[in-house]
């Protein structure tokens, strides 16, 4: 590939920080083998192959798709071992099937009698025993069984009965989201694993199989000091981190791998504006910094080194430009940005401005050279 320096690209385009991408998986896999736990990546934060192999220690290394073209798509690289974990309907199924005959592991969730009945008459008729994790409930943030629920029993019985393979049980502390301590994130990540081991106590009490035990979100994963009795750890965002991520102080900004790279295209001198082309086609409309102490605007502007400037976010966001200003009550100056500079916004959520581009531009921590275009994916 020709050598490209970053003044070459044109804007907005993602930056990926290769760097700090190494950081956060060391530090992940570090922290999880310290637990003694296992990764299963899940690669819905980056849809890419390029940055999924700086993960996986190797191709046989399990993961976790939140669409069936994920599962595609990386099987097609060579992933076999694959988790889908998004509740399964009927009108998924025959994909599912296709997907298992040419070589995909793939296992499905679910969390409700009805499903497994549904699944299980699937799997019968194509005479293939569909593994399947139960879903639990450990939050109340969204979808899964309490672990007490008489119907999880009901659910595993149908599975293992009826011609699947019931292979264990899943949750996912999405409330880990909404914490404001790290405190709250510890007791949270302790909360998880509970859920999902009584919820394992139960089926094996019924003398149901569980051999698996799934636990999984950045915040938590990030915070576990004790996970015995789980198999596995499901996360995605900390290979990026992001706003998010930092308000809820598992990570720093100097973390942060993904930016996007954006051009000053004006000013508005009296309303203290700088204008951008990065707007939230390219930031995409995820403001979920702004329930955290530190509302970030739609992202957190820093210089072309990657260096943030005090207090300077983008306030708001139109489809291709984007309103650079001072947050409320900063203490610092405007600075000063002619025409044409090259500005790194941080975004809030790592997945929802990734899914905005078709490529990162790869970066070196320190360097203005793109080593490297790797190609990312979307939609279903
Ligand atoms: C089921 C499931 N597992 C794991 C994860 C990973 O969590 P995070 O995005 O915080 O890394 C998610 C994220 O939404 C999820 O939905």
């Amino acid at each position: 590939m020709q050598v490209m320096k970053l003044d070459q690209l044109e804007t907005p385009c993602l930056l990926l920080d290769e760097s700090r991408l190494e950081r956060n998986v060391a530090r992940m896999r570090a922290h999880l083998d310290s637990l003694g736990v296992n990764l299963r990546l899940h690669v819905k934060t980056a849809k890419s192959i390029d940055v999924v192999r700086r993960v996986l220690r190797s191709p046989q290394d399990p993961i976790t798709v939140s669409t069936l073209k994920e599962a595609e798509y990386f099987l097609a690289n060579g992933v076999q071992n694959i988790l889908y974990a998004v509740g399964m309907t009927p009108n998924k199924l025959e994909h599912v099937t296709d997907l298992r005959r040419r070589g995909a592991g793939l296992a499905l969730i679910l969390d409700s009698v009805e499903a497994a009945h549904a699944v299980a008459a699937h799997a019968r008729s194509r005479a293939d025993r569909i593994p399947v994790l139960i879903e639990i409930d450990c939050d109340g943030h969204r979808s899964g069984m309490l672990p007490g629920d008489p119907a999880l029993i009901e659910a595993g019985r149908v599975l293992a009965d009826g011609g699947c393979e019931l292979r264990g049980v899943m949750t996912h502390a999405g409330g880990s989201y909404n914490c404001t301590t790290v405190a709250a994130i510890k007791a949270m990540a302790l909360q998880e694993r509970d859920a999902v081991l009584n919820a394992a106590k139960a089926l094996r009490t019924a003398e149901l199989p569980c051999p698996v035990v799934s636990v999984g979100s950045t915040p938590t994963a990030t915070c576990a000091g004790n996970l015995t009795g789980v198999t596995e750890v499901r996360a995605g965002v900390f290979v990026f981190f992001d706003l998010v991520m930092a308000g809820l102080q598992v990570c720093t900004l100097d973390d942060i791998a993904l930016s996007v790279l954006a051009s000053v295209i004006g000013h508005q001198r009296e309303k203290g504006w700088i204008i951008v082309d990065a707007g939230w086609m390219a930031m995409s409309r995820d403001r979920g910094s702004a329930k955290q102490k530190i509302d970030q605007g739609y992202g957190l502007v820093c210089n072309a080194q990657g260096e943030p400037y005090p207090d300077l976010i983008m306030t708001d966001a139109n489809q291709e430009h984007g309103v650079i200003a001072l947050r409320q009550g900063a203490r610092a100056a405007l600075p000063d940005l002619p025409l044409g500079t090259l500005l790194r916004i941080l975004p809030n959520h790592a997945c929802a401005t990734g899914a905005q581009h078709q490529a990162y531009q790869v970066v070196r921590e320190g360097s203005d050279t793109v080593g490297a275009t790797w190609p990312r994916f979307a939609g279903w």
